[in-house]
């Protein structure tokens, strides 16, 4: 890489490094990229052996727990990697949280995550890497095999059916189903 990729790169990492640490309410954070096979100096994928067997280990032992029919295990391994989750959160066996950047997962209370659901809080396209918040807010609940794009704020009290794919938010009690998800009830049970 050239001196200007350097700088380019560094400074890609100092403000990613900003948008995971702030607390400002943005959600998504963008970067230009040539292709998605080439390093973007943001993934923890990339850098040395030492710490990808590193980030390997630890995301063998979290998928170990998340795997496990014990909700507690679940819960304490997500907050280890630093995602928020609230109280009386049931995370069923399987549920899959992106393990390059766990701490943009926020989970309120009384939500239930259905079985090999997927939060994902990364995506490459073609020409840009993304890294977006995943909001679910309080109540809500993910139907099993769901996918949840990164960027993705699920409503109070909505409900994405099973095998829904959502990379749009889903207002407050909605109901979201297919795949891309549609908005099929509001929260007034009529269709919007
Ligand atoms: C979406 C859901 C909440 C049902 O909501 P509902 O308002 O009662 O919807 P209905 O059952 O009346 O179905 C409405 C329409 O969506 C369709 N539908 C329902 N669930 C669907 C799904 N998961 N995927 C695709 N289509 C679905 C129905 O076939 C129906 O289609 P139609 O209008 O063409 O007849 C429920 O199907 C669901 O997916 N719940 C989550 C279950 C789950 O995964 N739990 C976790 C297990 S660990």
């Amino acid at each position: 890489m050239n001196d200007s990729g350097q700088v380019e790169a560094v400074s890609a990492r100092e403000r990613f490094a900003r948008f995971r640490a702030a607390d400002s309410g943005e959600r998504l954070f963008t970067l230009p990229i040539v292709h998605p096979t080439r390093p973007t100096g943001l993934c923890p994928c990339e850098g040395s052996a030492l710490k990808l067997l590193w980030l390997t280990a630890k995301v063998a032992v979290a998928r170990l727990l998340l795997a496990l029919p014990f909700n507690a295990p679940k819960v304490w391994i997500l907050r280890r990697l630093g995602a928020r989750v609230g109280r009386n959160v049931h995370i069923s066996a399987g549920a899959y949280f992106d393990p390059l950047f766990p701490d943009l997962i926020t989970i309120e209370d009384d939500v239930m995550i259905g079985t090999d659901a997927k939060i994902m809080t990364h995506e490459y396209r073609m020409t840009e890497f993304r890294a977006g918040r995943v909001l679910i807010r309080k109540g809500a609940v993910i139907g099993g095999f769901a996918v949840i794009g990164c960027g993705v704020e699920i409503g109070e009290r909505a409900t994405v059916a099973g095998t829904a794919t959502v990379g749009r938010d889903v207002p407050p009690g909605a109901i979201a189903i297919g795949n891309p998800a549609r908005i099929v009830q509001n929260s007034s049970g009529r269709q919007p």
